[in-house]
């Protein structure tokens, strides 16, 4: 892996490898707790790597035993509870601003690879990743209630959007823990796996969202954030927009090259496999049939 300490200070690192940006809580130390500081590098971090070639899916994960143990009960709470309003206004801004608005809005596929604890605050970013894996003994709690304050910065919000009313009320009022298996019958992350386990199948997974064309999928994630809160009509004309936007952007040949693989070429079942643009195999560059090519039975 490549690592560098540009432009993500020190409470967020970021490690490069086979096109995947790992992207750290680096606060190993205090559990990856989330300070005012680190709201503000993740999100200078998350921009700058909208546009960085090195990265083609963002991975976020915690250094050391923590995925992250919420917002920061001393940077972020006591310190500022005797500062102006108009501070505290804006810390808030800066936290909601990368977990709620750049993260869940992400340019590129986004994972949670949740590797320890998770608390409170810690529940927003979860959910803001398009996609969660974690590990099975992860420790995940909505401790808020156990410190009198109830689930603020949208956590209340991300639950009420991932979980079922009977689970969520429950975390929310017993301040109980859970582990990663729970996690994921609960439907908080997709799928979770032994610790040995994580980083391999949180790499396969990024393999299989690199491989899609990757305009039509950021279209593909905007619409369905989206399209919950609209009405059908809306939503119809809005997915179809976004849709002929997302080809023209695109210039359509991934679609086009997947078509002429499965009408005309007879060697790619997209209900089973994803065409592959660059690989060579399926990239459609004229109509002969590669030597080779067994003609297909008319069923
Ligand atoms: N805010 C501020 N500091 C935190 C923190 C948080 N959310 N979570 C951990 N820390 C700090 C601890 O104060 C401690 O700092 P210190 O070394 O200066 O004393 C350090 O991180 C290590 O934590 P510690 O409690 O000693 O580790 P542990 O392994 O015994 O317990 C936790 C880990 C996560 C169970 C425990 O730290 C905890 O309950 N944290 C709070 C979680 C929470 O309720 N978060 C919700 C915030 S919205």
């Amino acid at each position: 892996m490549s690592s560098t300490k540009q432009p993500w200070g020190n409470t967020v690192d970021v490690e490069f490898s086979d096109s995947i940006a790992f992207v750290y809580f680096n606060r190993p130390d205090k559990k990856n707790c989330m300070s005012p500081t680190l709201n503000r590098e993740m999100y200078a971090t998350l921009h700058a790597l909208e546009l960085d070639d090195r990265c083609k899916v963002v991975v976020l994960t915690g250094r050391g035993a923590a995925w992250s143990a919420g917002m920061d009960l001393k940077e972020y709470f006591r310190e500022t509870d005797n500062e102006s309003d108009a501070f505290k206004m804006r810390i808030r801004e800066e936290a909601a601003a990368w977990q709620q608005i750049k993260l869940r809005n992400h340019a590129k596929p986004t994972i949670a690879m949740v590797n320890g604890w998770v608390f409170g605050g810690a529940f927003t970013p979860l959910t803001s990743c398009d996609i969660a894996i974690a590990s099975d003994d992860a420790t995940f709690g909505l401790s808020e209630i156990n410190w009198g304050i109830l689930p603020g910065g949208n956590v209340t919000k991300s639950v009420a959007d991932t979980m079922g009313q009977r689970d969520a009320l429950y975390y929310i009022m017993t301040g109980e823990t859970f582990d990663g298996k729970k996690a994921a019958k609960m439907g908080l992350v997709n799928e979770s796996v032994p610790a040995k386990q994580l980083e391999k199948r949180v790499r396969e997974l990024a393999k299989v969202l690199m491989e899609k064309d990757p305009i039509v999928l950021r279209s593909a994630k905007e619409v369905f954030k989206r399209v919950r809160y609209m009405d059908w009509e809306t939503a119809n004309d809005y997915i179809y927009a976004k849709s002929d936007g997302s080809q023209k952007r695109s210039g359509g040949e991934f679609r086009n090259g997947a078509m002429k693989a499965f009408l005309d070429e007879k060697k790619l079942k997209p209900g089973l496999d994803t065409y592959k643009k660059d690989d060579g195999k399926n990239a459609i560059k004229s109509s002969k049939k590669p030597a080779g090519a067994k003609k297909s039975k008319k069923k």
